[in-house]
């Protein structure tokens, strides 16, 4: 425990938490064009093959080499089924933040509240961390829901704290602690 995550693979119920590769950059890059995606993650656009390639190559591994947070692919049978990350670390508050990203193919089985689970409970739990948080953006439903199956609490709401590509949201905050693990 330091100021650096663990590289860890995790594993939940159906499905890993494993570090991403470069085989996985056609699906993170058509994951990354679809719609939904787009809309509620200010992701470059067009997202093409070489936006992913240097998230999966160079972004990812400097996240985790600078301690900022940590990167893994969402797998269930060995396919590439989202992504989650740590982000945004603060070592000395021991506070860090969750995003994710489903990919079409895989939504509709309440992954991203699972892996969300597995991954704040090992950040808290193994990683030193006090506070993990989720935002998500007042109209994206889907994300708030997957936030509170993963057990997070909602704290309130960021005014104008995030961006998309239509422009400026308000953030819905959502917060797990370490000490929420040891209550009934
Ligand atoms: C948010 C996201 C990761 C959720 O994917 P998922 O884990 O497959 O979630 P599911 O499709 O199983 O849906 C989770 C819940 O939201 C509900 N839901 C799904 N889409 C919804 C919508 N458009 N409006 C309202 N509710 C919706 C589901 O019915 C389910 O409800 P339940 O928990 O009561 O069963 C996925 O939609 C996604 O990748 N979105 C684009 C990227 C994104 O928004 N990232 C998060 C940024 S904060």
């Amino acid at each position: 425990m330091g100021n650096q995550f663990a590289d860890d693979v995790l594993a939940g119920d159906g499905f890993r938490l494993t570090p991403l590769g470069s085989a996985d950059i056609e699906d993170v890059t058509s994951a990354c064009r679809d719609e939904v995606t787009q809309r509620w993650l200010p992701l470059p656009s067009p997202y093409t093959s070489d936006v992913a390639r240097a998230f999966v190559e160079e972004i990812a591994p400097r996240m985790h080499a600078s301690g900022a947070g940590l990167v893994r692919r969402i797998e269930v049978a060995g396919r590439l089924c989202g992504v989650i990350d740590l982000k945004a670390t603060d070592w000395r508050v021991r506070a860090t933040e969750i995003g994710y990203w489903v990919a079409p193919w895989a939504r509709g089985h309440g992954l991203a509240g699972k892996a969300s689970r597995v991954l704040a409970d090992w950040a808290l739990s193994t990683q030193g961390m006090a506070r993990v948080v989720i935002c998500c953006a007042t109209g994206n439903v889907a994300s708030q829901k997957a936030a509170v199956s993963a057990g997070f609490s909602h704290e309130g709401r960021a005014r104008s704290a995030g961006i998309v590509h239509a422009g400026r949201v308000d953030l819905e905050v959502f917060s797990k602690l370490s000490s929420d693990l040891d209550a009934p």
